[in-house]
């Protein structure tokens, strides 16, 4: 069952879409800030609360890359792997960041902090390579920044 937090701020959202089909991103969104990743109790909380069968839900929640439907770390870091970032330097970046976290795409640090992921293209292929921790977007990067960015976060 949603709880009341999320149930208000769902309907929140739902006062400027058309419908709550429209709602249902912002409302996997909700859920996810809430509970750190959305399970299939929380497709079906959404799905309940937006009268929407839990498998159009799935389809949206699998379809978006931000709605993450395992467990994720404290921080989630998504390492853009597409065109523009792979001809600037994709590949040594995720070998560092690898090296650094002692972690391969997909996985979660021992210690909970970081999860990384790849995702398509960030938006951002002029600044190439780009990564986003959480919401934050970081552009031009090279190992020495990604260091930086790193220990920035607890
Ligand atoms: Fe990486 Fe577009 S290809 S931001």
């Amino acid at each position: 069952m949603l709880s009341e937090q999320e149930r208000k701020e769902i309907e929140a959202h739902a006062r400027h879409y058309p419908n709550n089909r429209a709602v249902c991103i912002e409302a996997l969104k909700i859920v996810q800030q809430h509970r750190g990743w959305v399970s299939n109790e929380g497709i079906a909380d959404v799905a309940e609360a937006l009268q929407m069968k839990p498998a159009e839900l799935e389809s949206v929640a699998t379809f978006y890359n931000m709605i993450f439907r395992k467990p994720v770390g404290k921080h989630v870091i998504l390492l853009c792997d597409s065109v523009s970032c792979w001809i600037m330097g994709y590949e040594r970046l995720r070998q560092h960041l690898g090296d650094r976290l002692g972690i391969r795409p997909g996985q979660t640090t021992a210690d909970g902090r970081f999860t990384l992921l790849p995702n398509v293209c960030l938006g951002a292929c002029d600044h190439a390579p780009v990564m986003m921790v959480d919401d934050a977007h970081y552009q031009d990067l090279d190992p020495a920044r990604i260091d930086q960015i790193l220990a920035s976060y607890q």
